[in-house]
Parts: structure tokens; sequence; C-alpha cells
């Protein structure tokens, strides 16, 4: 009878309550985002002092926001900081508003023993129905998984910084994520006000250093066949080559694992300061 009623309360969550563990850059920009979306948000960090300085970013972001959108109407864009501001909470004891949570965010440190204690510590706590995400660039999504009871509620949601500026998230499904963890996450990306797409990997390059296919093919092939807004070269350009490398980098720890493979094409393109799109050259060329 618990397995019928957990596989039903799994199903279509939709994604309100939200703690992001980890106030640092990114997990203060993701609260601004989901704050200013209407979500209601708890942010965790080790100490006080640390949860104050990142209120304290959140309200000078928000500032500038405001100073844009609401450059006319000063009242409207004071009322609108407030109104978000209230819809954050922080906390140094996560237990009660891990307890509401739809979603739980962690944007901690860079470090696997780290982050499988964290979700092994929050798979006791959280409702069944409540999703484990990981802003993680470079560490496996599974292995941080296994340290739960439920994989398939677990997914990488994978911000880039600034993170209220950038549009992009990757939606990372790991062989255990399900169907409805997934769509989740995308209905809440999209709720956010960003542009997701689903990722098992990003190493485009691994694919046609091995002589599969052309770029054009593979992005192609990605679009029609698989339904990504974007193929894996036209992402890697919009993310930035730079930033690639860096992910792909922070993945020689684990020199077995094929998706972090060095890409002589990839290491190529950025010693000769072709980027992506914001130095109109990477993989492809662009316009201005
Ligand atoms: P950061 O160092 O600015 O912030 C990390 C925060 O987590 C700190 O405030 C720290 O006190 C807190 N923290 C560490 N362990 C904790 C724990 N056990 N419980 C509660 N809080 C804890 O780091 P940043 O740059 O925000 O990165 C966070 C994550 O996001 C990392 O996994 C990183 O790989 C990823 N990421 C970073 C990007 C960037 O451009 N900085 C881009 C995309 C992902």
């Amino acid at each position: 009878i618990k397995r019928s009623f957990s596989s039903s309360a799994v199903r279509n969550v939709v994604i309100k309550n939200v703690t992001i563990i980890g106030g640092g850059q990114m997990g203060a920009g993701i609260a601004q985002v989901a704050a200013s979306t209407g979500h209601s948000v708890t942010l965790v960090d080790m100490t006080d002092d640390i949860l104050k300085k990142a209120m304290k970013g959140i309200q000078s972001s928000l500032r500038r926001v405001v100073k844009k959108t609401f450059s006319g109407d000063p009242e409207s864009g004071d009322d609108f900081i407030q109104k978000v501001m209230q819809n954050v909470s922080t906390s140094t004891e996560p237990s009660a508003a891990i307890a509401t949570s739809d979603l739980i965010l962690e944007a901690i440190v860079e470090n696997m023993k780290i982050k499988q204690d964290l979700f092994g510590f929050l798979d006791k706590m959280a409702p069944e129905h409540t999703i484990f995400a990981s802003n993680t660039s470079s560490l496996p999504i599974s292995d941080i998984a296994s340290a739960t009871s439920r994989p398939d509620r677990c997914a990488g949601l994978h911000f880039f910084n600034p993170v209220p500026l950038m549009k992009l998230v990757e939606v990372i499904a790991t062989t255990s994520t399900s169907p409805e963890t997934s769509e989740s996450l995308l209905n809440f990306t999209k709720a956010l006000g960003k542009t997701p797409v689903c990722c098992k990997f990003l190493n485009p390059c691994l694919f046609l250093s091995a002589g599969h296919a052309s770029k054009e093919d593979i992005d192609t092939g990605m679009k029609l066949g698989a339904g990504y807004p974007m193929g894996p070269f036209e992402l890697s350009d919009y993310v930035g080559l730079d930033t690639i490398k860096f992910i792909m980098d922070g993945g020689k720890k684990e020199p077995d694992n094929p998706i972090f493979a060095p890409s002589e094409l990839l290491n190529k393109l950025v010693a000769e300061g072709k980027l992506g799109k914001k130095t109109l050259e990477g993989f492809y060329k662009y316009n201005k």
C-alpha cells in the first residue's frame, strides 16, 4: 500500500516551496530568482553572518533589477523588492523548512563527500515527494544521489553565473531519475523564467573526435531526434567554451570517466580565444 501511495505522491510535483542549501554566489542568485517568481524560499548556510551577507547581496541585486524594470515608478519598484524579500527566509537549522519542501537544491562546496553527506542527511528528514537537486559543475549526479534512498527523485539543476542574468539552466537526469522528476524540474525552471535544456552529458567533442558524425549532424540529430532546443555544439558555444573546459578539467579527478575525456579540439579553440558566441567564433562562426 505504501508503495502505490508513494508512487502517486511523487507524480507531477508542483514546486512551490524550495530550500536552497548554500548561500554563496550561486545559492543566493538562485534564491533571488525563485523568490522573484513567487516561490517560497528558505536559504540555508552554516552561519548567520554568511546568510546576512547573502540577503544583502540579494537586496542590492534586486535594486539593480528594479532600476531597469520600474525605472519610471520607483514606488512600485520598492514594493516589488519588499514582496520578493518576504518570500525568502534564512536558517542555519533547516529541519522545519525541509519538512515542507517540494525541492531541495544544494549549491554548497564542490566536494563529493560533503555533498553525499548532505544528501544522506536530507533523505532521512525530507518528505517522500521532495525532489533533491544539485548545482554541481563537475561531479556525477548519480554518485551524489547514491547517498539517498530516492535516486528517482534526484537530478542536476545547473545554473550559470550570474544567475539573475543567465537564461540557461541544464536539467541533468541520471539513468535513475524518473520522467516525473525531470518534468517537475523542467516546469520549475520555466516558472523561474529560464530556458531549460535537458542533458545527460555535455562533451560533444568525444563524439566528434571519435569520428561518429559532423558537429552539424550531431546538433541536428539532437534537435530533431531528441527534441532538444539546441544541439551540444550550439549549446557549448552559447555557454562559452572556456566554461565548458573548466567543467571538463574539473573531471580530471575521474580519469576513467569518458564524459570528462580531454578534447584536443576544445583545448585548441580555447587557446585560440575562440570561446563561442561571446567572441563570435567557437565551434561555429557568428555575425555580430
Ligand atoms: P560559494 O563558495 O560562493 O558558496 C558555497 C556556500 O556553501 C558557502 O556560503 C558555504 O558556507 C556554504 N556551505 C558549504 N558547505 C555547506 C554545508 N554543508 N551546509 C550548508 N552550507 C554549506 O560557491 P558557489 O560558487 O556558489 O558554488 C556552489 C556550487 O555551485 C558548487 O557545487 C559549484 O560547482 C556550483 N557552480 C558554481 C558556478 C560558479 O560560477 N561559481 C556555476 C555553476 C555551478
